[in-house]
């Protein structure tokens, strides 16, 4: 039996594991405030809140419900639009009808609950994270700046909340129904684990599955991770880094360790999906959908990452470079999942950087993405690895290119010699994303801008 609350009901349900939640709100519940839009995650009219428990803790979020099998609501709190209450608009709404966000209204419910899970994220806001809160949102008529007046409005109001208590600050001021109080207590109360049968689809966070076949998932059945604590955590040993596979893309970018590291991640994290999918989608997804242009796969060849599998016949690890074996090939055996990710967190002396290019800056897939992380030692590369996206048939650790850089003066002539190696590595296509010529053209300019991003005292020779 799947048991969540959706707004202020409680649910209990039969109904097939693998149904899109958006399906079951609108057409089992009869609450027609989430939209049908995309169905591919990239609008946001579906948009809805989940609230989960952590550690005792009640977190709320952004999601995507016409991604979302119905069995991963169990266990959580569903809100739409009409579970904000109807007595009053709440502030958000407020904000937006006094500065004319709303035309045909769309896109406002969707709006108004991702700007409700700004008001609940604990994360210091930033007119620039705030406005980024809508990176998940399309709308058609109304147009962004009176949008973005409505979350200038917002954050007039908002840096007071307290950090400690968001959701007492929240109800008392207006943003959310009396009813969140007790959610805690209700949630707690669902005791029981959902249990899925084995021998069905194993869906992480469903962002790649539930765009690829639907209609199969709902037919064929889902099943899920049962919350390992080893596949659901960030570990640090020492500087060597452990992501568990059903870590989301939130939770890396959020990670202060992960941050102190990698001082630009936030903003690396900008550039992949929107709000909403990095809510939802996992590390564990992203490797195994063996996408030739995955972020997180490009991100991670670059730190000379191990992936680690478990499977029948017992864990093993492998360099990730491996574990690619052409198009939509990986080394994984039946019954083998991956379990982790591990790798070596950089010290003072290696610089890494992340670029990615894509026909829209957001909420797009890459042409070409790349990482390049350098380790000096008086001027001398002592270590680097390039990878790249889109220029192969599997996310691509430029081996001969990073060799080749090992040992050599940082200066303009090395460069120029590894651009020319880069080029003799790479074998794009021409397809949807660019043509042969411009993803190589891409590749080039992506590797200067790492160059001048981490050196910029380096040029490279003409
Ligand atoms: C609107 C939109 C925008 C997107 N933008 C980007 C983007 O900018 N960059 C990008 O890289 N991706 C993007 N994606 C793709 C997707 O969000 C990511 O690849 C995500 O990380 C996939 O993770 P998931 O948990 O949702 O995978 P799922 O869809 O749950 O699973 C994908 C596949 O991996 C398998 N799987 C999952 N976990 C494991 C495991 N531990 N072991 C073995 N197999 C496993 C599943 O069975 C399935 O075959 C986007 C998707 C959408 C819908
Ligand atoms: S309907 Fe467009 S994101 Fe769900
Ligand atoms: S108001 Fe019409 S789509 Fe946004």
């Amino acid at each position: 039996m799947i048991e969540f609350w959706l707004n202020d009901q409680h649910i209990r349900t039969a109904l097939p594991a693998g149904l899109p939640l958006l399906d079951f709100i609108r057409y089992e519940s009869g609450q027609t405030g989430a939209k049908v839009g995309c169905r591919e995650g990239d609008c946001g009219a579906c948009l809805v809140l989940e609230g989960r428990l952590t550690a005792g803790a009640l977190h709320y979020h952004s999601i995507v419900s016409c991604l979302t099998p119905l069995a991963k609501a169990h266990g959580r709190h569903l809100v739409t639009i009409e579970g904000l209450g109807a007595a009053a608009p709440t502030p958000v709404q407020k904000a937006l009808v006094d500065h004319s966000a709303i035309q045909c209204g769309f896109c406002t419910p969707g709006i108004a609950m991702a700007l409700t899970a700004l008001c609940l994220s604990d994360e210091d806001l930033t007119e620039d994270r705030a406005l980024a809160a809508l990176d998940g949102n399309l709308c058609r008529c109304t147009g962004y700046q009176s949008l973005k007046r409505a979350v200038r409005e917002l954050l007039l109001i908002l840096p007071i909340r307290p950090e400690d208590r968001p959701i007492s600050w929240l109800i008392a001021h207006g943003f959310l129904p009396a009813y969140f109080s007790e959610m805690t207590e209700r949630l707690t109360r669902i005791a029981a684990p959902f249990i899925s049968e084995k021998e069905k689809t194993l869906v992480a966070g469903g962002t790649d599955l539930y765009v690829q076949r639907p209609d199969a998932l709902l037919q064929s059945g889902v099943t899920f991770f049962q919350n390992a604590p080893e596949r659901t955590g960030i570990r640090i040993e020492e500087s060597r880094c452990t992501i568990g596979s059903e870590v989301t893309s939130t939770a890396i970018l959020q990670h202060p360790a992960l941050r102190a590291h990698f001082p630009r991640l936030e903003a690396y994290g900008r550039l992949i999906a929107s709000t909403p999918i990095r809510n939802m989608g996992t590390l564990g997804g992203n490797l195994a959908n063996a996408s030739p242009i995955a972020d997180w796969a490009i991100f991670f060849l670059a730190l000379d990452s191990t992936v680690v599998l478990t499977g029948p016949a017992g864990e093993r690890e492998l360099p990730l470079p491996h574990f690619f074996q052409g198009y939509k090939k990986l080394d994984l055996q039946p019954g083998e999942l991956i379990a982790a990710l591990r790798f070596e967190l950089p010290g003072p002396d290696t610089f890494f950087h992340f670029e990615k290019v894509s026909k829209r800056k957001h909420l797009d897939i890459a042409s070409v993405n790349s990482a390049l992380s350098i380790r000096l030692e008086e001027g001398i590369i002592a270590q680097a690895r390039l990878s790249a996206g889109g220029v192969s048939p599997v996310p691509l650790y430029l081996e001969k290119t990073s060799h080749f850089l090992q040992g050599k003066l940082l200066n303009a002539a090395t460069l120029q010699q590894a651009q020319a190696l880069a080029q003799e590595e790479i074998s794009p296509i021409s397809d949807i994303r660019g043509s042969e010529t411009y993803k190589r053209l891409l590749l080039r300019q992506l590797f200067t801008a790492h160059i001048h991003e981490l050196f910029p005292e380096v040029h490279e020779a003409p």
